[in-house]
């Protein structure tokens, strides 16, 4: 069919025609921006998940529904070698000129902090460059610029939660990939947060990362269980899947027959990102609506082959040859499923000493390809990578 009407968007961070099945996920944001406009306490959220199941693009949806609220938002991708200060800076730069507070002074004086909070930074560095903030006002003095992390974040978010609290709004900070803020950063966000929710001020933090994340957190402050209300962002089940593939090609007078769904779900397994991918071939190979199964099974293995370059093959190219052999050990160890391992099983399974697989093991993580499930435990990010190694071995 046209593959110029083709409504499906298989990639990362990609808008979905239709976002299925993360109704509960909206409306439980909902309440927590209506309860922090009034005042009341509430937890700041994390969304985790493995890679490809829509945290990026319902970080996004939430961002959107702050902003319909007249709320000051911004957002930053964390990675692991950067400071957050220059990120952090931009996004509430951005944030406090969503708020349009209507009194220039204030404004200024806080825009004045959020300078002093970003040059901050250049002065840690060794090198000094010239980057600058690209905030007119002077930097402030003796605030959010004393170079300890938690304390100038706590000063920074409470003077903008200030600004957002006078107009009887507040700020969102998204960030996505959090499992990859360093660690002193990771601590000063707790501790940020915690001081603001104590305060009560109407700011609040909205994090998406792997799986991992929340033990990311509680290694960096035990308080932090209490701190973020962790939501998992999962497989779609049959409804949502269905609707995700249904709803968009409803809207171009197309359907599929009731045989090709269960073929796509059976290959896309619930995965948003492979519902999108499956759906996008199948699409184009389809001769005319209604789409058939037979459709499906002459697609599949095309949009199996796309994956294995661009979604598994440019993560597997990231791995050195030593942490190739660890994936393969784990993927013969935990079958087409995936299942997590014992990081002493692929030990035994490599011939090898634990301790000497440990590099192996940390830049696997470090580069999110594995996650450490539960102590001495050890699985795939990405869905279905077990499955692309036992295909794919050299
Ligand atoms: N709820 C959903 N319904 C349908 N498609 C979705 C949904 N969430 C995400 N997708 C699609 O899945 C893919 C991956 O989404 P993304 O947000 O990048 O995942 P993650 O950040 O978890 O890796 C994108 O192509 C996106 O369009
Ligand atoms: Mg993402």
């Amino acid at each position: 069919m046209d593959p110029v009407r083709n409504p499906y968007a298989p990639g990362a961070g990609q808008r979905p025609p239709e976002l299925a099945g993360r109704d509960g996920e909206l409306s439980a944001f909902d309440v927590v921006l209506e309860r922090i406009a009034h005042g009341r306490p509430e937890r700041s959220l994390v969304l985790t998940g493995l890679r490809g199941v829509g945290k990026t693009v319902l970080l996004n949806q939430l961002r959107s529904a702050a902003i319909g609220r007249g709320w000051g938002t911004g957002k930053i991708e964390a990675r692991p070698e950067q400071s957050l200060r220059r990120p952090v800076s931009s996004a509430l730069h951005m944030a406090l000129r969503e708020l349009r507070h209507p009194d220039q002074d204030s404004m200024d004086a806080v825009l004045g902090v959020v300078k002093a909070f970003a040059l901050r930074e250049s002065t840690e560095a060794k090198v000094r460059d010239r980057w600058q903030p690209g905030i007119d006002v002077p930097a402030a003095r003796g605030r959010a610029d004393s170079g300890d992390m938690e304390i100038d974040l706590v000063e920074l978010l409470s003077d903008a939660a200030g600004l957002a609290a006078d107009v009887g709004k507040g700020i969102a900070l998204f960030i996505d990939e959090m499992q990859d803020v360093q660690t002193p950063d990771v601590s000063a966000i707790c501790a940020a947060c915690h001081e603001l929710s104590q305060q009560g001020a109407p700011l609040i933090v909205v994090g998406a990362g792997l799986p991992h994340l929340p033990a990311v957190l509680s290694a960096s402050k035990s308080y932090s269980e209490r701190l973020f209300r962790y939501l998992r962002i999962d497989r779609l089940d049959r409804a949502a899947a269905d609707r995700a593939l249904l709803a968009p090609a409803e809207r171009e007078e197309v359907t599929f027959d009731p045989d090709a769904l269960d073929a796509l779900y059976a290959a896309a397994d619930g995965y948003p990102y492979f519902v999108q991918a499956y759906g996008k071939v199948t699409w184009d190979l389809a001769a005319a609506s209604p789409i058939t199964a037979a459709d499906v099974a002459m697609a599949a293995p095309v949009a199996e082959a796309e994956l294995a370059v661009g979604f598994f093959g440019s993560r597997y190219d990231r791995a050195t040859p030593a942490e190739r052999e660890y994936m393969h050990a784990m993927a013969e160890l935990g079958g087409p499923h995936g299942a997590a391992v014992a990081t002493s099983d692929v030990a035994v399974s490599l011939g090898r000493k634990p301790a000497s697989l440990s590099p192996a093991r940390d830049s696997l993580i470090k580069k999110g390809l594995v996650y450490s499930a539960e102590r001495g435990q050890i699985a795939f990010t990405v869905p279905h990578f077990g499955r692309y190694l036992l295909d794919h071995l050299d």
